[in-house]
């Protein structure tokens, strides 16, 4: 057997706004969750997929339940309270084989081959860990590493600082590691894997790095995320899936450039209502049972299910949480991302990354950087 762990616990906190209702690897990413795809993806290289799991756990195991829909089994390990990235592999130790397993950060997005990874760490014979490295232009926000000729990692630095970096290539949040592991994480504690075993790993001589350069991106901030949905939109969407629901209704004189995915394959029976001359797209992702009224000019942006949008509103580059109502002639742009069950009245304008937190109304316009708490 073959199993993988996610890490799909954390909170999130660049995103906090649209948290209220769903936790991180549960966001639409061309309207299915970014855990999902993981799972899609694991589903053709493992028997098993372990979700380690706290916040809004519940919505989690709900999702998925015990993966019979996806060809495999799927487990969970909830935790009581978060234990990092490294106690939650421990945490799940009686889920996991006893053979090499994969380890996912939840909130990445990469087309890395997970099987021609595992068989490159099994080739090894002596390695306890292999990581995916991606290059980046600046390392200093993630685990860096010096590799050596024949891939093995000679020094892995979590968060190092501006200049300090090894080098340009990151750990790109896939590892494949050898079960001697739990040998060196303590139980039911707090428990950093970059911090605490990979770097004694190196110094041991057996991790190595995987070398990988295609669609990669870290979830963390607004911006990562819409362009993850544009990833979607382009590369892990089969041509055959229809990209628009049936159950959309869509007025014969609205505009639909693609790609824009509204109500895809997971929704069932719901609808979305889509106005006259309003204009969706590209790289549009509609959740369920949204409404969109007339005028509109929507593109670039991800709106969660239940949103309400009146006429002549436009959204460029934001994010717009579940069941926020939008007025009309709203103009929401620049990374701007609007909370769960927020209420934007009409002719407000908000742009500049403002962050509006869930459940807030707001009656006049906003067009600095700031969190409206
Ligand atoms: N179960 C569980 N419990 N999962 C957690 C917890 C926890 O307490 N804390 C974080 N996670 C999950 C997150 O949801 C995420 O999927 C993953 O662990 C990594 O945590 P982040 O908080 O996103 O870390 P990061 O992005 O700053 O850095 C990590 O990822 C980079 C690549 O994206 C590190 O692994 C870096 O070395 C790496 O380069
Ligand atoms: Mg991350």
């Amino acid at each position: 057997m073959t199993s993988a762990l996610i890490l799909a616990g954390g909170f999130g906190t660049r995103l906090r706004p649209l948290t209220c209702t769903r936790p991180k690897p549960l966001f639409p990413l061309g309207n299915r969750p970014l855990s999902e795809i993981l799972v899609q993806r694991l589903s053709e290289v493992v028997d098993r997929v372990v979700f380690a799991i706290n916040y809004q756990a519940e919505k989690i195991m709900q999702y998925f339940g015990s993966g019979e829909k996806y060809g495999i089994e799927i487990k969970y390990a909830k935790e009581k309270r978060p234990l990092g990235t490294g106690g939650p592999i421990k945490h799940a130790q009686n889920l996991l084989d006893d053979s090499p397993f994969l380890v996912l950060n939840g909130d990445v997005i990469s087309l890395i081959d997970f099987k021609d990874m595992l068989n490159f760490h099994k080739q090894r014979g002596d390695a306890l860990g292999t990581i995916a490295l991606y290059p980046v232009e600046d390392p200093s926000r993630y685990g860096a590493v010096e590799l050596d000729d024949a891939y093995r990692i000679l020094r892995f630095v979590e968060k190092p600082p501006p200049g300090e970096e090894p080098s340009n290539l990151i750990n790109a949040g896939a590892y494949v590691l050898d079960p001697e592991v739990f040998d060196y994480i303590p139980e039911n504690e707090p428990f950093s894997i970059e911090r605490g075993v990979f770097p004694i790993f190196a110094d041991q001589m057996k991790l190595y790095g995987y070398k990988y350069n295609d669609v990669w991106l870290d979830m963390g901030k607004p911006a990562d995320y819409i362009q993850a949905n544009k990833y979607v939109l382009d590369h892990f969407l089969k041509k055959t899936d229809s990209s628009i629901n049936k159950g959309a209704f869509i007025s014969s004189s609205a505009k639909i450039e693609e790609p824009v995915h509204i109500n895809a394959s997971i929704a069932i029976g719901k609808n979305v209502e889509i106005a006259r001359e309003t204009h969706i797209g590209p790289y549009v992702c509609i959740g369920d049972d949204v409404s969109i009224g007339q005028g509109c000019r929507i593109e670039n942006s991800i709106i969660f299910p239940d949103v309400r949008i009146e006429s002549f509103s436009s959204i460029n580059n934001c994010i717009i949480g579940e069941a926020a109502t939008l007025g009309r002639w709203v103009k929401i742009e620049g990374l701007t991302i609007i909370g769960d069950y927020c209420t934007i009245k009409d002719n407000v304008t908000l742009t500049s990354g403002v962050m509006i937190c869930p459940w807030k109304t707001v009656s006049d316009s906003i067009i600095t950087p700031q969190t409206v708490m």
